[in-house]
């Protein structure tokens, strides 16, 4: 099976390292091309636009920050879909609106192309050592069919259902995470304003009911003093922002999730987007009349 990768990012670049690991033939395109180097090293093709990926592919996956990306690299000039053929097949694995991945996989069927939403969590670790946890939704004989594709790439891997249960799944994981961002930010900055030793406190506090997969990965990396990303605010605000869509349409009430978002969209506003999520804390710091 031939598979094309588009989007070398964070996750992108080791999710599409472990296609190359697992033998199977990689066309790579990413808007910056620079980003391709390491994969053509390991003996990936470059591919001069998405088009040219879906010619030499028979499983294009994406890999991109927000739906209108992944609209752009699908539909737009020089896009996946004007390289597809009858039965090629498109998996998207970034994390976009439900609404619109199932628009995706409609416009593609009508070129007798199928289309999976196969969202990830697990973060920037769990993509460099193959162990993502995968939420896919289509048809289900489909995703039998990548399965091999899927296991290179992580170990938890679920079929939800139709074409956009995988990215309403990830909507779900979203709120939980960034909940956990926001209790993990506020417990360590009251133990920095109490005086305590963080260093002392961390261990303690992970090791009871407080413990979270949060304070296990990010908390260190705040006590570090280390802001890098593996996962950009400005995307758990995209994220948050695409589950506030989805709550509306329903008219329910989601206060921790509506609160959440708009300290996420603060931090995006003082700047701190680019900053990987443990770096909400920094809005403690810089404004104490939250
Ligand atoms: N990071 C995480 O921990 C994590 C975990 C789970 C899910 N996700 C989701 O996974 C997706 C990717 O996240 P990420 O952290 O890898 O983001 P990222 O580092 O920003 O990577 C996105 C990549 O897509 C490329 N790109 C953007 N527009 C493009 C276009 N039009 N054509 C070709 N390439 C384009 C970017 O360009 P360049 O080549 O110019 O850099 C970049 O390499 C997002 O939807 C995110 O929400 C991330």
């Amino acid at each position: 099976m031939n598979a094309g990768f588009i989007g070398l990012g964070i996750m992108g670049q080791p999710m599409a390292r472990h296609l190359r690991r697992a033998g199977f033939p990689l066309t790579v395109y990413t808007r910056t091309a620079a980003k391709a180097e390491p994969l053509l090293a390991a003996g990936a093709q470059w591919a001069g636009a998405p088009a040219a990926v879906a010619a030499a592919s028979d499983v294009i996956i994406t890999m991109l920050p927000d739906t209108p990306d992944v609209e752009t690299v699908l539909f737009g000039p020089q896009g996946v879909a004007t390289g597809l053929r009858a039965g090629k097949i498109v998996i998207d694995m970034s994390t976009i609106a439900p609404a619109a991945t199932v628009a995706f996989a409609q416009r593609l069927r009508e070129q007798e192309c199928e289309m999976l939403d196969a969202p990830v969590s697990g973060g920037e670790s769990g993509a460099i050592a193959g162990t993502l946890t995968i939420m896919v939704g289509g048809d289900e004989q489909i995703f039998n069919k990548c399965l091999p594709l899927f296991q290179a790439l992580g170990q938890n891997i679920v079929h939800l259902g139709t074409n956009g249960n995988g990215q309403r799944t990830k909507l779900v994981n979203q709120i939980i995470c960034a909940l956990n961002i926001l209790a993990m930010s506020e417990g360590l900055h009251l133990a920095e304003i109490l005086g305590l030793e963080r260093e002392k406190v961390l261990p303690v506090v992970a090791s009871g009911a407080a413990g979270s997969w949060m304070l296990q990965h990010l908390a260190p990396r705040i006590l570090q003093n280390d802001f890098q990303p593996g996962f950009m605010i400005k995307l758990q605000q995209k994220d948050l922002r695409l589950a506030q869509e989805v709550i509306a349409q329903f008219g329910a009430e989601f206060p921790g999730t509506a609160l959440t978002y708009a300290l996420f969209t603060k931090a995006v506003e003082m700047g701190l987007g680019e900053q990987g999520t443990q770096g909400l804390i920094n809005l403690f710091k810089k404004s104490h009349q939250l």
